[in-house]
């Protein structure tokens, strides 16, 4: 069975609060609805979405209150951009937008050509000024990292300031492969499953993400 590389470990935060694992456990159910699956990924992501923004850049601010002036704490710089990895990212887009409303949000779009096994972009839309944002990634599964490592490619063409990267689930292929192709990309995860199927899928895992967030099975 496939290890995770001694040099990616340090890379993989894994989010092992209880409440973010009860609810993982609660949707890899397979009698779980679509309804419940999708409202209990919001509630993961923006669990998880804490963690993955624990060191943003803050500034010192004046502020009054009613009673007297203070020294208050405020997010600094540009605003920070979430970028889903199509189409199950935008799953996760609802729960990390709730806790932090006024980010970016960008989409990329990416398969994988069955001839030449080739990334193919079709779809690509990023907001202004990526080089003064930060960027999170999301997509709920990080399985082979081959689409992950390609869409972090095309988006380093926007020259963001930082990338990080947030999934529910992977696999230690998935972080090796992804560690691999960009070594600077933080990896945010709930769970780091066995291993991978002959169809790319995690196992246990919770099956295929798109489908049971958008019903289509
Ligand atoms: N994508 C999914 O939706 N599920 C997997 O297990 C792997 C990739």
């Amino acid at each position: 069975m496939i290890q995770i590389s001694a040099a990616a470990r340090p890379h993989v935060h894994l989010i092992d609060h209880p409440l973010v694992q009860h609810k993982l456990t609660l949707m890899r159910k397979k009698e779980a609805s679509t309804n419940s699956f999708r409202q209990l990924l919001g509630e993961l992501s923006s669990l998880m979405v804490y963690e993955v923004t624990r060191d943003m850049a803050t500034q010192t601010v004046e502020i009054e209150t009613p009673l007297e002036t203070m020294q208050g704490t405020a997010i600094d710089g540009k605003k920070l951009v979430f970028v889903s990895i199509l189409r199950a990212g935008n799953g996760i887009l609802d729960g990390v937008l709730s806790v932090v409303p006024g980010a970016r949000v960008g989409h990329i779009g990416i398969y994988r050509d069955p001839a030449t096994l080739q990334a193919v972009e079709y779809y690509f839309k990023m907001p202004k000024d990526m080089q003064e944002r930060d960027v999170i990634v999301v997509d709920p599964m990080l399985a082979t990292g081959n689409s992950a490592a390609a869409a972090i490619t095309r988006l380093k063409e926007c020259k963001p300031k930082s990338i990080k990267f947030l999934c529910i689930l992977t696999a230690p292929q998935g972080i090796n492969t992804l560690y691999g192709a960009h070594p600077d990309v933080e990896i945010f995860t709930a769970a780091i499953d066995r291993e991978l199927n002959d169809h790319g899928y995690i196992l246990p895992g919770l099956g295929d993400a798109g489908d049971r967030i958008f019903g289509t099975q």
